[in-house]
């Protein structure tokens, strides 16, 4: 039997006051192991909210994210943080690069945090990889 990565128990996020503000309104869904899956939706509709509450990138407003089990909606930010660079690869929809760095060096930069537990050091440009 498939196991449960992700698991999102009535998820509601409200960026304002009122049913206009509420763009999550009890989203409730299990991700499976392995699965490749698809959220489908107008433009507005809700998806990037949804993959941000999914992977612990914004704060829901209403009920509850696990991840392997641990419940991520709960967790202070410095455990969020490190769980995204460990466990989570992100593809933007707008770019969000470092503007100073090259784009191999934004590619590798990801690498780079996820591994800071294992003592790997930064070694500047594409040439040192
Ligand atoms: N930070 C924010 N503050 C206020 N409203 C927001 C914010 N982020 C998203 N919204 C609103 O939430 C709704 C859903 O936006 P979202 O970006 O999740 O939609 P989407 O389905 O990803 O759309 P698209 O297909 O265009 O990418 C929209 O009405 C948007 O204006
Ligand atoms: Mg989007």
């Amino acid at each position: 039997m498939k196991k449960v990565l992700l698991f999102a128990d009535g998820v509601c996020k409200a960026f304002g006051a009122g049913k206009k503000g509420l763009v999550l309104n009890h989203v409730s869904t299990d991700i499976y192991e392995g699965d490749f899956t698809v959220i489908m939706g107008a433009s507005g509709a809700g998806k990037s909210t949804l993959l941000y509450a999914l992977s612990g990138m914004d704060r829901i407003t209403g009920g509850r994210v696990f991840y392997k089990e641990r419940e991520i909606s709960r967790m202070k930010e410095r455990e969020m943080a490190a769980l995204r660079a460990a466990e989570f690869g992100f593809v933007f929809q707008q770019t969000h690069l470092v503007s100073n760095l090259t784009l191999f060096e934004n590619v590798k930069m990801a690498g780079f945090l996820g591994n800071a537990g294992r003592r790997l050091q930064w070694s500047g440009g594409p040439r040192s990889f």
